[in-house]
């Protein structure tokens, strides 16, 4: 029996493969349910929405992957070490499943719609197979499953708006998407192929949708995209003055006001379309946090060219310089990637350099991985793996070193910290963050000895530094 695969729009049903026919689940009382999620930061704000959905057609919050009735895997493929991370738990499930038919198995994100329908093959016991653009989808895939049928949805799709409430998992800090899925071709990256063309929420549901987060008691908003720069280029409407009506800016003053959300932050910048009209935006507006996160990915010029970036270490250099020109103490942090096709000792140690020269307060490192459907996969000129060990380890040691010279200047100094929670390693302590993004632990405790709440903002000075994290007292 040959399944086929779904296209635009949305879903088409599967029929099950013989031997894993499983009983129909229609009118079966709803359990719990246990989500894992990979990845990042995208992933994370679908998980939560995909909580909300179930949370509103009667699941409730499991205690334990391994006796819930519905389990959910949200994955992701940037390396191959995330891809094969999956397929172990999976493979836990699936006997789980062969001794219990009730258990409802979704996996979705990079690796559904990577795979798709050859997921089916590899695990059959699969009942949902699930792009990242049907996240908000969810319940009525699952009604589809629960009529008796296995289910693959990854067929481009128009993400519909929100209309269940996510279930956050800070009571203080929420993502917002503003832009999905990512139309650069970096050729490295899974990303284009697996969460599609970009596609913009529009200003007043984002405004929106944040309004409700704060009468919530949200205090922190993170607005979230791939190259969230992009946002609004799909959006019509010209400015009189012959500019985009809707970019990352505008939005930024657009939602600025909202009352209740002391923070504002955004995620991931490209430095392609990074403008000087953004850093006079988050200059000027109080609410935006002195943090930035502009990946560069690599310090050579000719290894940018091929990972087609379409900018040059010194366009970087000069954005960095613009930002500490208006804004002196903001902290700067990227993600890069060594060991590229090709990439020479010379190259890579221009990498370094300019880590060095920047002097980042945080960098995600990561070897390159070779991915499916990316031009560089193909490349002769591969790396050994001893290359890319030898080169992350040291590029590390200098990632922390330079890490821990930018901790240095915080000694002393009163930072605000909103309070997320308590520390998990020790009761007695709070934790937050500076509005640089630094993680500060402190006593949880008033001198009055009432307790310190989540979503206070603290006066802390600051007395311990360490490269990732800080420790201080109440000023
Ligand atoms: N949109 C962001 C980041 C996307 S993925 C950007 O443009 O920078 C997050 C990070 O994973 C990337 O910044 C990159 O450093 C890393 N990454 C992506 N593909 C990779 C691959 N094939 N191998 C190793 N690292 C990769
Ligand atoms: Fe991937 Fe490049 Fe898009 Fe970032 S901008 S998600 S690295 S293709
Ligand atoms: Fe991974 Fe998908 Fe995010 S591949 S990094 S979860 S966009």
């Amino acid at each position: 029996m040959t399944a086929t695969l779904s296209s635009a729009p949305g879903a088409a049903p599967v029929p099950a493969p013989e031997p894993q026919a499983r009983p129909s689940q229609a009118g079966v009382g709803r359990g719990s349910y246990w989500i894992t999620t990979f990845g990042c930061q995208m992933n994370k704000a679908d998980s939560e929405r995909m909580a909300g959905i179930l949370e509103a057609m009667g699941y409730r919050a499991g205690t334990d992957e391994h006796s819930a009735d519905l389990v959910l895997y949200n994955t992701c493929t940037i390396r191959d070490n995330a891809e094969q991370k999956v397929y172990s738990y999976l493979g836990r499930q699936a006997r789980r499943k062969r001794a219990n038919p009730h258990l409802t198995l979704v996996v979705a994100g990079c690796v559904a719609q990577q795979e798709g329908e050859s997921l089916l093959r590899r695990v059959p016991e699969l009942d949902l197979v699930m792009g990242p653009q049907h996240a908000n989808r969810l319940d009525t895939l699952l009604a589809q499953v629960e009529q008796g049928q296995q289910v693959v949805a990854t067929g481009e799709h128009h993400i519909l708006e929100d209309i269940t409430t996510a279930r956050r998992d800070s009571q203080v800090c929420a993502w917002v998407n503003v832009i999905y899925g990512c139309n650069e071709r970096c050729t490295y990256c899974v990303v284009p192929s697996v969460r599609g063309r970009e596609q913009s929420r529009l200003p007043e549901a984002i405004k929106l949708e944040m309004e409700g987060l704060a009468a919530r008691g949200f205090r922190e908003i993170t607005l979230l995209g791939q190259n969230i720069d992009a946002y609004g280029r799909d959006l019509p409407g010209i400015t009189p003055e012959g500019r985009r009506q809707h970019t990352l800016t505008d939005l930024l003053h657009h939602v600025h006001d909202v009352e209740g959300i002391e923070r504002i932050r955004f995620a991931t910048s490209h430095p392609r379309y990074f403008t000087e009209r953004l850093i006079d935006a988050c200059a000027d507006l109080p609410k935006v946090c002195e943090h930035f996160h502009i990946p560069f990915q690599s310090g050579d010029d000719a290894v940018l060219k091929a990972m087609a970036r379409g900018y040059t270490v010194d366009r970087y250099r000069r954005i960095i310089e613009r930002i500490r020109e208006r804004i002196p103490d903001a902290a700067i942090s990227a993600d890069v990637i060594v060991a590229f096709p090709g990439e020479s000792d010379a190259q890579y140690r221009r990498t370094l350099d300019l880590i060095e020269e920047i002097g980042f307060d945080q960098v995600n490192t990561a070897a390159y991985s070779p991915r499916p459907n990316t031009p560089a996969a193909t490349w002769p000129d591969q790396l050994s793996e001893e290359v890319k060990v030898e080169r992350l380890r040291e590029l590390n040691a200098l990632v922390e070193k330079k890490a821990r010279e930018r901790s240095a200047r915080y000694a002393g100094r009163v930072e605000q910290i909103l309070v997320e929670g308590t520390n998990p390693k020790d009761p007695n302590q709070v934790m937050g963050r500076t509005r640089t993004n630094r993680l500060t632990f402190f006593p949880g405790q008033r001198p009055d000895g009432t307790a310190i709440q989540p979503g206070e903002l603290m006066n802390v000075r600051i007395e311990e530094v360490r490269a990732f994290s800080l420790s201080g007292t109440l000023a």
